[in-house]
């Protein structure tokens, strides 16, 4: 397997636990990282041998706290737009896109393009010490890796709008109560939970999993085409392997074999 400099790959069964490795930077993203998260990423989704993925920081403080805002110093407009525009499309749609359930499990700050990491993620779980924000306003600028679209989506407008335009940080308990996570668990607990969803996913047909996939983000930017996307791949589902398989094992009162 290729080396990474920022990046740890670790598998536990069928699930690939891809680990942003600059502890003493608090797993900031720098260009590399992206980078290397990017390739990473392509290169699961082509392994059939994983059939999910877990998004972590190193250590137990920090999941990423942001954006390394080392490279920020003396960037002009255009070269941000570009930044945003790259990390976007290699790495928040890729997570959000990607074929294969993805969990973030979030041992700490989770914090700017950190916290837009997990929000691209398909669910997220929190440590109870985890601390989540967008605190880009209090450096003179906004969210660049689409928070200011997927946060309202999944806790609503008037609370995304207090993040933000406040810049704090919300406590686990507070992110759960948000919608924002759908579990919160001591830190020793995280990646087994994490683990334990992903397996109950893996019961289920892969073909229909990523198919749910496109159809739920497709209507979350536009839902009368994601109507139209729901009955188009539910159509398809019916001419895979995988449903022919699940509807003649129900049939014959055993469990489908995926
Ligand atoms: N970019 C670059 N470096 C970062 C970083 C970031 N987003 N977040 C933390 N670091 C670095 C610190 O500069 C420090 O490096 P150093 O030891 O070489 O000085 C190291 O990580 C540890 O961080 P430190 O600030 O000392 O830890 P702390 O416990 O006192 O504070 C935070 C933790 C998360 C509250 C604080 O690091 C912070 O506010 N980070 C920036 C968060 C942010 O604004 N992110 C959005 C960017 S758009």
């Amino acid at each position: 397997m290729t080396a990474y400099h920022t990046i740890l790959v670790e598998r536990e069964g069928k699930t690939a636990v891809v680990k942003i490795n600059r502890e003493a930077k608090l797993n900031a993203l720098n260009k590399e990282t992206l980078a290397e998260l990017s390739a990473v990423l392509d290169m699961l989704a082509e392994d059939v041998t994983v059939r999910g993925i877990v998004l972590t920081g190193a250590g137990n403080k920090s999941f990423i706290a942001g954006a390394d805002i080392l490279e920020f110093e003396g960037m002009d407009g255009a070269s941000a737009e570009l930044l945003a525009i790259e990390g976007q499309r290699n790495v928040m749609d890729k997570i959000e896109a990607y074929p294969k359930p993805v969990i973030a499990a979030i041992n700490g700050f989770a914090l700017g393009g950190g916290l837009e990491l997990a929000l691209a993620a398909h669910m997220r779980i929190a440590s109870s010490t985890a601390k989540l924000g967008l605190p880009e306003v209090s450096l003179g600028l906004i969210p660049g890796y689409g928070g200011t679209q997927r946060l309202p989506q999944l806790v609503g407008k008037g609370r995304a709008f207090e993040m933000i335009m406040t810049g704090d940080m919300v406590n686990a308990e507070e992110a759960l109560a948000y919608g924002l996570v759908n579990y919160v668990v001591e830190g020793d607990e995280l990646l087994g939970k994490c683990y334990t969803l992903l397996e109950r996913i893996y019961l289920r047909s892969p073909k229909a999993i990523a198919a749910t996939i496109k159809a739920v983000n497709t209507g979350v930017l536009d839902p009368r085409e994601g109507f139209q996307k729901e009955m188009a791949l539910f159509g398809a589902c019916f001419d895979t392997d995988e449903a022919k398989e699940g509807i003649r094992a129900f049939l014959e009162k055993r469990k489908p074999n995926f």
